[in-house]
């Protein structure tokens, strides 16, 4: 499977178990405590944008969006990839389409990722977004957040 036939369009209902049950059984979550309950809750607030990757019409990824979820810019909140399709470029895609629809009406994008995730530290570094801050013990003890931003070229 390569990314140019991974299709990416909003979650339909039972999609939102799929992103949430991926969500619970995975890293960072699984270090960071986020059970089953709250990775429901999460995938299924109306104020995120969950947006699946399918590959053959069956979920492969997901990318959980806030349209001004810091300081009135877009937030990319989680993205996860189904374990079997890792490293094959769907997180790279679903990243740059997220970028692709807010760069039309925003100036910058921003996301936390976990100090304890160097895969997904790599990603987004070669993705172009560069760290503005530390959260020490942000969500748990003993680990920080690492606060990332993008600034979109507009004309
Ligand atoms: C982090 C994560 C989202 C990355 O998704 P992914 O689909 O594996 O990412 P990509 O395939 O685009 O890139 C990852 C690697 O694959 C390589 N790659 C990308 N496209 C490729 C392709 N077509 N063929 C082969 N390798 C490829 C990249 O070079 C990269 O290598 P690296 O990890 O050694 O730096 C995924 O690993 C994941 O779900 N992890 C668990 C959840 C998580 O950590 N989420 C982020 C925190 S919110």
């Amino acid at each position: 499977m390569t990314p140019a036939r991974i299709m990416i369009g909003p979650a339909t209902r039972e999609e939102r178990d799929w992103c949430a049950a991926l969500m619970a059984g995975s890293e960072p979550w699984i270090t960071l405590g986020r059970d089953l309950d709250q990775c429901h809750a999460r995938c299924g607030d109306s104020d995120y944008l969950l947006w699946v990757g399918r590959a053959d019409q069956r979920p492969c990824g997901f990318i959980l969006l806030h349209p001004r979820g810091l300081a009135g810019s877009p937030y990319i909140a989680s993205v996860g990839v189904a374990e079997d399709f890792r490293g094959r470029g769907v997180g790279t895609l679903m990243v740059r389409r997220a970028e692709e629809y807010f760069s039309a009406v925003a100036r910058h994008i921003f996301l936390c990722v976990s100090s304890f995730n160097p895969r997904a530290q790599r990603l987004y570094e070669r993705l172009g977004y560069t760290r503005v801050g530390e959260l020490p013990d942000y969500a748990i003890d003993g680990a920080s957040e690492i606060l990332m931003h993008k600034r979109f070229d507009r004309p």
